[in-house]
C-alpha cells in the first residue's frame, strides 16, 4: 500500500531506498509537491538526475510511472488520445457486409448503432496524459522535457494540469479521481510560459557538490574504490570549471567510473586520463581544452 510521505526525512528514507540521493532542496519540493498537490519543474542541464527523480519518486511511493516523453512536434493525438482508425474502418467494412464475420453475421447493420460503437472504448487509444488521469491507483506522471513542446501543446497541458480533467467530444468529460504525482522536467532550451511556471513547484538541479557526487557514484558503482571516486570525481569537477562545448553531467561520472573499472585501473594518471577522456568528452574541441589543463602525474617509471 502507498502511504504518504510522513515528513522530509521520511522523503529522504524513501528516495534513498530507490537508490536516488536527493539534498535538502530536492526532498523538501518532493515533500511540499505531495502536500500541496502541486507539480514539480525540475530544469537543469542535462545528466543531473531530472528523469531519474521522478522515477525514484514513483519507486518510493508504490505508485504506477506513467511517461510522457516529449519532442517537437507533439501532439494531442500521441499525447492525450486518438481513435484506432484501423480497427473502425474494419469495423465499417463490416457492418457494410463486405466481409462478413465468422459467424457469417454483419451487413446491413443499422448504421447509428455501428457509429456509436466506433466512437466507444474499444477504439479508443489511450496516450500518456488520459492515461495518468483515469489510472485508479497512484501514480507519478513524468512529462519529460517539456521545453520541446510548442506553445500551443504547452496551454494544452496547462489547461489539463490546472483541471486534472479533459472533454473528449464522443465521450464526454474524463475527470481525474486520483490526482497523479506530476514531475516535469526541462534541459532549459527555451523559457517555458509564466502560467505553467506559477502552476509549479520550481526545482533547479545543478551538478552536485564533490561530496554528494561521490556518494552518487559509489552508490552506482559499490564496486569502485574510494580513493579513485574521490579523484575522478574532482577531476570531473575541475572539467566543469573550463567553458566547454557540452560540460560532464552525472552520467558521464558514472561512465566514467566504470571505465576505469573495466579496464583495472585503480589510480588516474595523465595516460589513463588521456586515454579515456572520450567517455566524459564527446567533442574534440572539449577534448583538447581539457588536455591543456589537466595537471595529472605523469605515468610512474617502472623498474
Ligand atoms: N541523486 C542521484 N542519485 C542517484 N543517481 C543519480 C542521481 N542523480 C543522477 N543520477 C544518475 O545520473 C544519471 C543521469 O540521470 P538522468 O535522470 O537521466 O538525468 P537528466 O534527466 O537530468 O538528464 C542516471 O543514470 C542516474 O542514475
Ligand atoms: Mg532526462
Amino acid at each position: 500500500m502507498a502511504s504518504e510521505f510522513t515528513g522530509v526525512e521520511d522523503v529522504h528514507k524513501r528516495l534513498e531506498a530507490a537508490g536516488y540521493l536527493p539534498d535538502r532542496s530536492i526532498e523538501t519540493v518532493v515533500f511540499l509537491a505531495e502536500r500541496l498537490g502541486k507539480p514539480i519543474l525540475v530544469e537543469g542541464p542535462a545528466g543531473v538526475g531530472k528523469t531519474e527523480l521522478a522515477k525514484a519518486v514513483a519507486e518510493a511511493r508504490d505508485a504506477v510511472l506513467i511517461r510522457l516523453q516529449c519532442y517537437e512536434g507533439l501532439d494531442e493525438a500521441k499525447a492525450l488520445y486518438e481513435w484506432n482508425y484501423k480497427k473502425q474502418l474494419l469495423r465499417i467494412t463490416h457492418a457494410r457486409g463486405g466481409d462478413p464475420g465468422p459467424g457469417g453475421e454483419g451487413g446491413g447493420e443499422d448504421w447509428e448503432e455501428v457509429e456509436d460503437d466506433l466512437f466507444g472504448e474499444d477504439y479508443l487509444l489511450e496516450r500518456p496524459l488520459l492515461q495518468a488521469l483515469r489510472h485508479s491507483g497512484e501514480s507519478v506522471l513524468l512529462i519529460d522535457e517539456v521545453d520541446k513542446v510548442d506553445f500551443e501543446f504547452e496551454a494544452l497541458l496547462l489547461e489539463i494540469l490546472s483541471d486534472f480533467q479533459v472533454t473528449i467530444p464522443e465521450l464526454g468529460t474524463v475527470k481525474g479521481t486520483h490526482h497523479p504525482f506530476v514531475v516535469l522536467t526541462s534541459n532549459n532550451t527555451r523559457e517555458l510560459s509564466e502560467a505553467l511556471k506559477r502552476r509549479c513547484l520550481y526545482l533547479y538541479l545543478d551538478y552536485p557538490t564533490v561530496e554528494r557526487e561521490k556518494e552518487i557514484v559509489l552508490s552506482r558503482v559499490p564496486e569502485a574504490p574510494e580513493q579513485l571516486v574521490d579523484q575522478l570525481v574532482r577531476i570531473v569537477r575541475s572539467l566543469r570549471q573550463l567553458e566547454l562545448k557540452k560540460s560532464p553531467s552525472i552520467s558521464e561520472t558514472l561512465d566514467w567510473a566504470r571505465t576505469l573499472l573495466e579496464l583495472g585501473f585503480d589510480t588516474i594518471d595523465e595516460d589513463v586520463a588521456r586515454s579515456t577522456m572520450n567517455v566524459l568528452l564527446k567533442y574534440q574541441q572539449d577534448v583538447e581544452k581539457a588536455s591543456g589543463h589537466l595537471k595529472l602525474p605523469p605515468r610512474p617509471e617502472m623498474n
